[in-house]
């Protein structure tokens, strides 16, 4: 199995180092509904502002809602099409776009919803899973096929399953899979006390 560490300028846990977003994913291998119940309650104690807990998912289990899962697929780009087709969990993220409490708007829901995905994303590599979140679907489309109501946003779909050899995919895909991984460094994010000064990095 493909492994790409974080290349980390600081040490980072390693639940967090080992946690990235494959592409090659094993269609023959399934989830268990238990793995996914594990994935759905680490979601469940993400934090959120006044605890609103603003997150909601459609889950579609290939092995036990095809229909599902085809109304999810469907709504993905092509481009995503072309690897989440291997996978045999799509979940939709949503969002509630007003506190339940009381109606109000509430701006920090896509925040929230965000962090319980990560949740999502780190639970499936402690139980030696991929989760492959994707912007690129149809949001109108995913808010009709599963009958949602106006006053939510559907953030993204993840794919999950297990991952396969990069040589499973084409090649395009197989060089993006085997490519370094980078990120910008520590001093262009974060500052020190006032917006641009960089931090100290040792
Ligand atoms: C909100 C969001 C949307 C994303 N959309 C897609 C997508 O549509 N297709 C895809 O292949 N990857 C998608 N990704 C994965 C990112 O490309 C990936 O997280 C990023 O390149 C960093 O790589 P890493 O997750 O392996 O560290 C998305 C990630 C996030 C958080």
């Amino acid at each position: 199995m493909l492994t790409k560490p974080a290349i980390t300028q600081a040490d980072i846990h390693e639940l967090l180092a080992h946690r990235w977003s494959p592409r090659a994913l094993d269609g023959e291998k399934a989830v268990s509904h238990a793995q996914v119940l594990s994935l759905l309650e680490a979601a469940r104690w993400a934090p959120s502002c006044f605890g609103a807990e603003p997150w909601r998912f459609i889950m579609c289990e290939r092995q036990q809602n095809e229909a599902a899962w085809q109304q999810a697929f469907s709504c993905l780009a092509e481009a995503n099409q072309v690897w989440a087709k291997n996978a045999p969990v799509l979940l939709l993220a949503i969002a509630l776009n007003e506190f339940t409490l009381n109606g109000n708007p509430n701006r920090w829901a896509q925040y929230d919803t965000g962090a319980a995905v990560e949740n999502i994303c780190l639970q499936a590599v402690a139980l030696g899973l991929v989760a492959h979140q994707m912007g690129g679907f149809d949001a109108d489309k995913a808010k009709a096929a599963f009958n949602l109501p106006d006053n939510i946003t559907a953030m993204a779909m993840v794919a999950v399953g297990y991952q396969a050899s990069p040589d499973s995919l084409g090649e395009e895909l197989k060089q993006r899979e085997i490519a370094e991984r980078k990120r910008l460094p520590l001093t262009e994010l974060c500052f020190d006390g006032q917006w641009q000064k960089p931090i100290q990095t040792a």
